[in-house]
């Protein structure tokens, strides 16, 4: 009797004892990434929204992301931030690489079919701010000394891309923070970086036990990309014969035209020239690809085409990240195809 009674007191205050303890932080599926490596010791990433600047929310961030608009802190709307496009004409604000750790446009461009986004030339917005690094490897050519602060800078990178690629007015401070905030909605969570049981597993050792937590780390940090890569590529050298050794795939250049030029040429969304299904459209992108003419597709994709004087719209370059030669000349067996 007196032994079950020690038995069971014994039991009380065990199960007393446990449950004072924290749980034990876990990494599932849902925890967000940043907050995990946070736990495992790293540096929380200096683009923290400031929530001490009034009026600052991420409904309004995403409302200026997704068009351009907002509702002003005391009232009325603001001023649209560009004329000419939305930070979706060119950045999905949805997961778009099914593996985050490579940046490979054929594996984007099914996931993107597969998922109804478009295939674009901004990398997604979607886990920007898991990002350390912007507007990098080749925009350096492109935009000169203006990446130099963006580099580095998230805050940077988002005003520049409002002012340079989006060729509109910069973000007043509500407003960048807004957009701020808002990208913290859609940063990365751990289910997105294709981790096995095991790994979880080692994960959540290193945060219980405080034992190989840089291992773990890098562990993290190796499933996605902190920089987006960025390669400016030329048109062929000969654009009668193409890309050398590559023969086009008319099917998958359909997705390329589908997913990509109609997001912004289909009635002149973001662009006044107009790019639809008629035989006549395709004709005239047949006869343009291979010349030196300002409709050459080749041009176009591969160098962007500069604004229409008095109108501020241009369209920007595809890097070899965003659509490879062999996408390049897909496209162009399609619009063959559908010339004929
Ligand atoms: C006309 C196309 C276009 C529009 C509009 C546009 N962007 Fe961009 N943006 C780009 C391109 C191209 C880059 C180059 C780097 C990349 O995304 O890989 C870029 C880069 C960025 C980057 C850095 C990404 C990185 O990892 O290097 C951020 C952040 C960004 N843009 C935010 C925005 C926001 C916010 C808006 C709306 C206010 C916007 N962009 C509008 C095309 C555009
Ligand atoms: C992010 C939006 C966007 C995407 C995606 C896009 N374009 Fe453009 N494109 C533009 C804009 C903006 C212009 C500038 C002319 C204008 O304002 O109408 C342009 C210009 C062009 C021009 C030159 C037109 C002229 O009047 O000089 C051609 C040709 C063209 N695009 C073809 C394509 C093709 C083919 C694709 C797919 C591989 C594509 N575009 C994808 C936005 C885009």
């Amino acid at each position: 009797m007196k032994q079950a009674a020690l038995f069971f007191s014994l039991m009380l205050s065990a199960t007393v004892f446990l449950s004072l303890q924290p749980a034990p932080y876990l990494a599932d599926e849902d925890k967000p990434v940043a907050e995990v490596l946070e736990q495992l010791g790293d540096e929380p990433a200096k683009h923290q929204p400031d929530t001490t600047v009034e009026g600052i929310s991420a409904e309004r961030g995403r409302a200026l992301v997704l068009t351009g608009f907002a509702d002003k802190p005391n009232g009325g709307r603001t001023g649209k931030q560009s004329k000419h496009f939305v930070c979706t004409s060119c950045h999905n604000v949805q997961k778009d690489d099914p593996d985050l750790s490579v940046s490979d446009p054929q594996a984007r461009l099914l996931y993107a079919r597969d998922r109804g986004l478009p295939f674009l030339q901004g990398t997604a917005l979607y886990g920007a701010v898991n990002r350390t690094s912007f507007y990098n490897g080749d925009y350096e050519k492109k935009y000169g000394s203006l990446v130099t602060k963006a580099r580095s800078d998230l805050r940077e990178a988002i005003q520049l891309c409002a002012v340079e690629c989006s060729q509109g007015r910069a973000l007043e401070p509500w407003e960048m923070e807004s957009v701020l905030a808002y990208l913290w909605t859609i940063q990365l969570k751990m289910g997105d970086l294709n981790l096995s049981e095991k790994e979880y597993k080692q994960i959540n050792a290193a945060l219980a036990g405080g034992k190989g937590k840089e291992a773990a780390s890098r562990l993290i940090k190796s499933r996605y990309l902190q920089a987006a890569p960025a390669t400016f590529a030329e048109p062929p050298k000969d654009r009668r014969e193409g890309y050398a050794d590559i023969t086009g795939d008319p099917a998958n250049g359909k997705l390329v035209y589908e997913l990509s030029c109609l997001h912004c040429h289909e009635k002149e969304r973001y662009s006044f020239f107009n790019l639809d299904h008629a035989r006549t459209t395709f004709r005239h992108l047949e006869h343009h690809f291979p010349r030196y003419t300002r409709y050459s597709v080749y041009q176009v994709a591969r160098y962007g085409a500069s604004p229409i004087p008095g109108k501020k719209a241009y369209m920007p370059n595809y890097t070899l990240e965003k659509m490879s030669h062999q996408q390049l000349e897909d496209l162009r067996a399609y619009v063959e195809e559908m010339g004929e």
